[in-house]
């Protein structure tokens, strides 16, 4: 069996909807909204080698109101999945090659497999996958409405991991490859999306190598891209070698572009890493932080073929001093020891200096067990990361924060995850007291079912659900 399609990662066979799920605990009134989550989800059983970061995304809802919780889940109904569910069989390989495909679909044009963020903006609920455009969802149903290209002006593919700005309403975003060329010379396109949801302008900057970028940070003034050293070669595969490969002798490039667009991007460099995801990034003046899960190599193969020992892959919280004026420098420093994952904020405070984060930890890359066993939380006043553990039987989500009200502090308010029991095979959407890790699971709503792990999800609260319409 395949470890990625076993256990947790076990994909579901069907969709339901299930009203009312068993409650336990004492579920916080103030609590009204949606927790939205998403992860691959293969409808059939794949042509193998299975890669889950190209299998079916399937979205789940977690509806809570007027003290009751709600549970749906659907397939993401891409252009693949529809192909395949009419041939009743997997079509595409998860690999990602082309050649591996079924020849029925060898020269098929996708839209992706919309399985790895939800984002909601400006009355949209889109699915995210950093290959293709996003996917639009009905906030309600789960149905597929289809890709969204912003009225036409993205022209490719945009990030899992576009920023919201809670102060301006504006969404900023970013397309690596837009062009899909993966040549010597890299190219990323950022760009604005306004609070009505419409693209304002967009800036190329061009990169010393093609390379994988899965996040990026935007503060106040600044847009920050790190180029490390994962480059991607169409030339290369095309000759029998890796489409992906750990160059780490190029180093890390880190690009900082000013946010209004104006001025050169500013390129400096440090030792070379790999960052799947960022906690937060501010400025002040010309001085930038960055908090990320920096890996010290990631899981990619060098030219030659090695693969980093484990305890490389081990994603630790290391913060970023970057001095963008004068000769620039990156001052790069690990803040804890504990492996940790899937790093979130109190989203209120995007791009602002903030005092908390919130990780899945115990457990994943660089450690021997795949899945995550416990929830984090980093204090950067007291520089302290506190665990809490669900046990060597149960694998967390990512922790999603909520505000106990839109005007409320920084941290006050809940964690929400979702926690898999490998012994009963079911699911809990589990509330953590976002100030109180200490206190375990403050309440529970049981899902009669696995809910597979998947990669992200959004919190939509019913305030901001009513406070935004999209345009016609
Ligand atoms: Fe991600």
């Amino acid at each position: 069996m395949n470890p990625m399609m076993s256990k947790g990662f076990t994909p579901m066979g069907f969709e339901t909807d299930v009203s009312g799920l068993a409650l336990e605990g004492a579920w916080p009134q103030e609590l009204s909204g949606t927790l939205y989550r998403i992860g691959p989800n293969p409808r059939f059983a794949p042509i193998e080698p299975y890669n889950p970061l190209l299998g079916d995304g399937m979205v789940h809802a977690f509806r809570i109101e007027d003290g009751c919780v709600h549970y749906s889940n659907r397939w993401v109904r891409t252009r693949q999945w529809q192909l395949e569910d009419r041939a009743g069989r997997a079509l595409f390989a998860t690999s990602g090659d082309p050649r591996a495909h079924d020849p029925s679909v060898a020269r098929a044009v996708t839209d992706g497999v919309a399985n790895t963020n939800l984002i909601w903006h400006s009355g949209r609920l889109l699915a995210l996958e950093e290959g293709h455009a996003p996917i639009e969802l009905h906030p309600d149903t789960l149905a597929t409405l289809g890709p969204w290209t912003f009225d036409g002006r993205l022209s490719g593919n945009m990030t899992a991991h576009p920023k919201l700005d809670p102060r301006s309403g504006e969404m900023v975003f970013f397309a690596n490859e837009p062009r899909r060329r993966f040549a010597e010379e890299g190219e990323i396109v950022w760009g604005v999306v306004d609070p009505d949801g419409a693209i304002t302008r967009t800036h190329v900057v061009h990169t010393p190598f093609a390379s994988v970028v899965h996040d990026f940070a935007v503060t106040e003034d600044f847009v920050v891209v790190a180029v490390c050293p994962v480059t991607i070669s169409l030339v290369r595969a095309r000759s029998g070698g890796p489409p992906l490969a750990w160059e780490p002798e190029r180093g890390t490039h880190v690009a900082i572009a000013r946010r209004d667009g104006t001025g050169d991007v500013r390129w400096l460099e440090r030792s070379p890493c790999f960052v799947w995801h960022v906690l937060d990034a501010w400025n002040d003046g010309s001085k930038l932080t960055l908090d990320a899960c920096e890996q010290r190599a990631p899981a990619f193969p060098t030219l030659d073929g090695a693969l980093p020992v484990p305890d490389e892959l081990g994603q630790r919280l290391t913060r970023w001093e970057i001095d963008s004026a004068g000769a620039g420098e990156i001052h790069a420093k690990q803040l804890s020891d504990e492996i940790c994952e899937y790093p979130r904020i109190d989203e209120r405070f995007s791009g602002r200096l903030t005092r908390h984060g919130y990780f899945a930890c115990l457990g994943g890359p660089g450690t021997p067990d795949p899945f995550h066993r416990g929830i984090a939380h980093y204090d950067f006043e007291e520089g302290q990361m506190n665990r809490l553990s669900f046990g060597s039987t149960h694998a967390v989500s990512e922790p999603v924060f909520v505000p106990i009200s839109e005007g409320a502090a920084e941290a006050e308010g809940w964690l929400l995850c979702v926690v898999y029991d490998e012994q009963r095979d079911t699911s809990d959407l589990v509330v953590l007291d976002a100030r109180d890790l200490d206190r375990g699971p403050i309440a529970r709503a049981h899902v009669p079912h696995r809910v597979p792990m998947g990669f992200h999800g959004c919190w939509v609260s019913t305030r901001s659900r009513r406070s935004t319409s999209k345009r016609p």
